[in-house]
């Protein structure tokens, strides 16, 4: 199902820096109405002003903002869940408030805005919806918040995506390894592995908008990183002792 970008109109969460940044960049190349979301209003300005988009300052953490993103959005025919955050540490060491923010914003904020967009695009028989998940999905180390959101969002797209079937909406999961942005340095731990290497955040905005266009259900950035969720599936054990000696940064 080929995808024409020009002239749609698209909501993007954490437009206002990484990979949502590169993502406006590159929509706003193409032709998009772009409306951004975050919470930090200059960086949103910034962005806004490069791609001239509208922006909207909100914090998906509070269910309240949902509503109110949608409605500023009402009619979109994209939506990219982007928006995201992370916490580096082991599991019992993790503060109750952490795990709920992660909850909210990575895994709660985009099945709300799904669940409010979504019905519109199927009426008019078009639309596409992203989620930016991650290869953490399969389960690191360290990241078993973060893991579990990005899991929760990879599962919740392919079942939405059988929902759909054919009535021309496409859902894709966006699956990057580590990337160049301040997410690392935003929850507090950089990232200081030198395996897998670190890409860029324009590389993982091309393969969203390709994605998009193309409507392709996965895309891993970097492309390799597919092996690793394949070899979950079909070979368990040999998965689990790479993901021992590779799944987590220290
Ligand atoms: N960097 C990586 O290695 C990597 C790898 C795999 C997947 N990802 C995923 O890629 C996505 C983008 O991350 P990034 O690397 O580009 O990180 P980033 O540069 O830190 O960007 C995160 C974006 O999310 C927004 N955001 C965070 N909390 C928010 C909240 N409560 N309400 C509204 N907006 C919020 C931020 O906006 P404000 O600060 O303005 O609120 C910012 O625009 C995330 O979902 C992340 O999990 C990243």
């Amino acid at each position: 199902m080929r995808f024409r970008l020009e002239g749609r109109t698209v909501l993007l969460t954490g437009g206002s820096s990484g990979i949502g940044a590169a993502t406006a960049r590159l929509l706003a190349r193409r032709g998009c109405e772009l409306i951004l979301v975050g919470r930090h209003e200059r960086g949103l300005r910034h962005v806004g002003e490069m791609t001239g988009a509208r922006t909207l300052t909100a914090d998906l953490t509070l269910s309240e903002e949902l509503p109110r993103v949608a409605d500023a959005a009402a009619g979109a025919d994209v939506l990219i869940n982007n928006a995201g955050i992370g916490w580096a540490g082991e599991f019992i060491d993790m503060p109750s408030e952490h795990v709920q923010r992660l909850l909210a914003v990575n895994l709660a904020a985009p099945l709300e805005l799904t669940r409010l967009l979504l019905p519109e695009m199927r009426q008019r028989g078009g639309g596409h919806v992203v989620f930016v998940s991650s290869i953490a999905a399969v389960g690191v180390r360290d990241e078993a918040v973060y893991s579990a959101t990005k899991a929760g969002l990879r599962a919740f797209a392919a079942g939405v995506r059988h929902e759909l079937g054919g009535a021309g909406v496409g859902v894709t999961t966006v699956l990057p390894g580590a990337v160049r942005t301040p997410f690392f340095r935003r929850r507090g731990r950089a990232y200081e592995r030198g395996f897998p290497r670190q890409v860029s955040a324009e590389l993982v905005a091309s393969r969203i908008v390709r994605a998009i266009e193309q409507g392709s259900r996965e895309s891993f950035v970097p492309r390799w990183l597919g092996a690793a969720s394949r070899m979950q599936g079909g070979m368990p054990g040999i998965f689990n002792r790479l993901n021992g000696l590779f799944g987590g940064d220290r």
